[in-house]
């Protein structure tokens, strides 16, 4: 275990049973229509570079069926969160620490089972989650692609949900489904529009347009672009090289981006985006992580 779950297993009070009481904290999820468009990296460098400019930070990988924060972090975690889940061992245990970066919450990868944990354990895994996060000022989460149920419930949940596009053929429809499956909620989270892989920031300003033409069309909307990262080889050799891109390349294009990206999140104008609370229903969500894994890694709530 390391010192800073140490030091957090000391501050953290009785359990109150309180999973609704409100939160300082921000809570940010990643997702995505399509697969592969970067969230996992884009949710690993906004989490580094937040960690950089000193804020406390968890990075949660709620990617239950391709869960792989913790390698493109550089972390070995010995327990996930379905350990959590499954009681096999605390949240600080689970919780890795990396130096002048952000703490890290794992997933396992695509782990079959089904386990049914009772709702009073599941409340209280709620109320341990909910207390345990408000130690950070930033909780990111990086959550699976598509608009299946478990990934949509779990983003709907979110207050705050950056929808990641590349520039390939069905990005932009597959963006506007997830787009207009999160907005059918009572209380939407607050959406904004990440653009990656693009060649140059034009070209991402004119995806972004045609996605925002489509949805102000149907959806009577138009979403604010959080940031625009542009291609860069460097991102494959640093996620080979099980670094962060701040660590491994941070004078790179994608990272100055990311950077731009983080700084927009805590500008008055990206801040003004967060409305509603993370609360109960999120960390609910969390805490049948384990209890509703399908085989293939599809969590449905
Ligand atoms: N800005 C970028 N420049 C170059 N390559 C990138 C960039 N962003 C992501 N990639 C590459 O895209 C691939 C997918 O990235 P990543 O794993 O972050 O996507 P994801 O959306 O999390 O995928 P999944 O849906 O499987 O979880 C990686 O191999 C990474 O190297
Ligand atoms: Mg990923």
């Amino acid at each position: 275990m390391t010192d800073q779950a140490s030091n957090l297993r000391e501050l953290a009070p009785a359990a109150s049973g309180k999973a609704s009481m409100p939160l300082r904290m921000r809570c940010i999820a990643v997702g995505s229509g399509k697969g592969g468009v970067g969230k996992t990296v884009l949710s690993v460098g906004i989490a580094c570079c937040l960690a950089r400019l000193k804020y406390r930070v968890l990075i949660l990988d709620a990617d239950l069926g391709l869960a792989n924060v913790d390698l493109q972090i550089g972390v070995e975690p010995q327990f996930t969160l379905q350990d959590v889940v499954h009681g096999s061992c605390t949240l600080e245990e689970a919780v890795v620490s990396v130096p002048d970066g952000p703490d890290v919450l794992a997933a396992a990868s695509g782990a079959p089972e089904l386990v049914d944990m009772g709702g009073a354990r599941r409340q209280m895994l709620a109320d341990d989650l909910v207390q345990f996060a408000g130690r950070y000022d930033f909780l990111i989460i990086d959550v699976g692609a598509g608009i299946g149920a478990g990934v949509t419930t779990f983003l709907g949940a979110a207050p705050e949900v950056l929808v990641v596009v590349a520039n390939e053929p069905t990005a932009i429809m597959d963006a506007y489904a997830l787009i207009k499956v999160l907005r059918q909620g009572t209380n939407p989270p607050s959406l904004l529009l990440v653009i990656n892989m693009v060649q140059s920031l034009d070209e991402g300003e004119r995806l972004a347009m045609r996605l925002n033409a489509i949805i102000k069309k149907f959806l009577k909307i138009e979403l604010p672009v959080a940031g625009i990262v542009v291609y860069d080889e460097v991102v494959g050799d640093c996620i080979r090289a099980r670094q962060p891109l701040i660590h491994y390349a941070g004078q790179s294009a994608p990272a100055k981006c990311i950077d731009e990206l983080t700084r927009f999140m805590i500008s008055d104008l990206g801040r003004a985006r967060s409305s509603k609370p993370a609360g109960a229903e999120l960390f609910d969500k969390l805490a049948g992580a384990g209890l509703t894994l399908k085989p293939g890694g599809t969590a449905a709530q």
